[in-house]
């Protein structure tokens, strides 16, 4: 895992800052007559500038709001940003912190500053759960994915150069810095997974394919001591009776692979937690073929398996005191004379046969052995991660996962995950109504039906699962962006890693 930037903490609050040599100093500021002692020096220094934009209502110091000030002779630092915080009184939600530490990266990132110095005062909190910690780790996060470029494959003139490279937390507390340091280096450490993900999901599927993704895994389990990786080919899994899975690739000339990782940070013999991806390296649809529109975005067919992959490196780098296995069931949906034809039915790892009847519905066939699989580790829960169904994005948007489950606790654990790492999932029921949509007149389950298809994709899911607390993840319209921004999003590796944090 790359580290793109040096983040350290101080609690020197500094009389000194408006002396500190610096590209970037962002200054929070209180809303109302009361300045904190930095934004009262730096204010002096600048002969009052602060209080005049204030008064001429430029900035109002609300949670969030930021402001630039070019011209600064009266301190060393080459430019100044001011971070509004609210009243000195108001108690900052979780939603505030994201304000803030998106609007000090943003202040960050906006010219070329090398370094910078942020510089927050002391900070009231609506709840408990809240605290400095949570706003470091917060910042940790924001700022390493936000330097995230994908050039791989841009000649060098036309690479884009990243300026920022250290930053400095300056903050007023009585927290231990002990603590604060910890929270920036995990939220730094989730921040890099997001760009791991972020990287396997920009390369084209002629880079990306099963292979290459199995190739990484084994890679990056050799930096860690902990962390191993192995690795089955077609011949291995049409050994185990993974057919299903097997169906999928059968068009294609890459060989499907199934990745099996296990993180030992916990006792031993400890029950692991499982976590599942989703690694379809490019969706054609197979024969049901998708059409032509926005199909080169099916190379993002592979996020599920790129946040397991990503996530066993945060843990692996977080040492967590837990253990995990991750799996990622990968294949590339092609049309063929070898691939696989509606009305096709193959038989499943589990010994239930399935009627294909669109070949489009290909993620559930991977995952389907993939699951019946992971029943050997005996794992506390199993969390897929899928870009599983257009549907999803129709119900939920581009911004909430789609969270499904055969357990409320886990349910329950995996939305207030998501909530606290703003990487928020939303549940939908998978109610026994339901299973009837996947009556095959030619096998025990069909692979599509119903007009619910994010439902009852999950619902084909669950017949693989009950053997263990089991929630689904859709993240088809969460884990890339669209638009100008087109590439991976990085999620949910924010949201299973404070899973995982959580538990352990
Ligand atoms: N990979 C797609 C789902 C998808 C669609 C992801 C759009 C991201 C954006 C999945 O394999 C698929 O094709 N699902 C079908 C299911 C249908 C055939 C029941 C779909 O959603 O149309
Ligand atoms: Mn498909
Ligand atoms: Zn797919």
């Amino acid at each position: 895992m790359k580290k793109r930037l040096t983040l350290t903490v101080n609690q020197e609050v500094a009389k000194n800052l408006v002396k500190a040599k610096t590209d970037c100093l962002v200054v929070g500021v209180n809303a109302g007559s009361t300045m904190n002692e930095v934004a009262s020096n730096i204010n002096k220094a600048t002969n009052g500038f602060i209080k005049k934009l204030i008064q001429r209502g430029e900035f109002e110091a609300k949670v969030g709001q930021s402001s630039y000030i070019a011209a600064n002779e009266g301190t060393s630092a080459e430019r100044i940003y001011l971070i509004g915080l609210g009243k000195v009184s108001y108690k900052l939600s979780n939603e505030d912190l994201d304000k803030i530490s998106s609007s000090v990266t943003s202040a960050l990132m906006s010219k070329k500053s090398a370094n910078a110095i942020v510089c927050l005062p002391s900070l009231k909190f609506e709840s408990e759960d809240l605290s400095l910690s949570s706003l470091l780790q917060k910042l940790g996060k924001s700022l390493e994915s936000s330097t995230y470029t994908y050039d791989a494959k841009l000649n060098k003139k036309n690479k884009k150069k990243n300026y920022l490279k250290k930053v400095e937390i300056s903050i007023d507390t009585k927290d231990s810095v002990a603590n604060l340091r910890k929270s920036l280096k995990t939220g730094q450490v989730i921040g890099q997974g997001m760009n791991v993900a972020k990287d396997l999901a920009n390369l084209p599927g002629n880079v990306c394919t099963p292979t290459f993704l199995a190739n990484t895994s084994k890679t990056a389990s050799r930096k860690y001591p902990k962390l191993s990786c192995r690795v089955f080919g077609e011949k291995e899994m049409k050994k185990m009776g993974m057919d299903c899975l097997l169906s999928v690739g059968n068009g294609s000339a890459q060989e499907s692979k199934l990745i099996s990782m296990n993180y030992q940070g916990g006792k031993k013999g400890a029950r692991p937690y499982a976590i599942v991806g989703k690694g379809i390296t490019f969706d054609t649809g197979g024969i049901s073929l998708k059409p032509p529109p926005t199909m080169d975005e099916m190379k993002f067919d592979m996020c599920g398996a790129a946040s397991v992959i990503a996530t066993m490196q945060v843990v692996s780098e977080l040492k967590l005191p837990i253990n995990l296995i991750g799996i990622v069931a990968s294949a590339e949906n092609m049309p063929g004379s070898k691939a696989t034809k509606p009305g096709d039915v193959v038989r499943t790892m589990s010994g239930q046969t399935v009627e294909i009847l669109n070949t489009d519905a290909e993620g559930r066939l991977v995952l389907a052995d993939a699951l019946t699989y992971v029943e050997r580790f005996d794992p506390v829960s199993v969390i897929d991660i899928a870009t599983l169904t257009g549907a999803v994005i129709m119900a939920l948007g581009y911004s909430t996962s789609g969270l499904m489950s055969n357990n409320r606790n886990l349910a329950k654990e995996l939305l207030s995950a998501g909530d606290k790492a703003s990487d928020r999932a939303w549940e939908l029921p998978i109610w026994d109504i339901y299973q009837k949509d996947l009556d095959s007149n030619f096998a025990d389950i069909a692979n599509i039906g119903g007009r619910a298809g994010t439902i009852t994709a999950a619902c084909f899911l669950s017949r693989f699962t009950e053997k263990y607390p089991w929630a689904h993840l859709d993240v088809a319209g969460t884990a890339s962006l669209k638009g100008a921004a087109k590439g991976g999003s990085g999620r949910p590796v924010p949201l299973l890693c404070q899973y995982l944090i959580d538990k352990a």
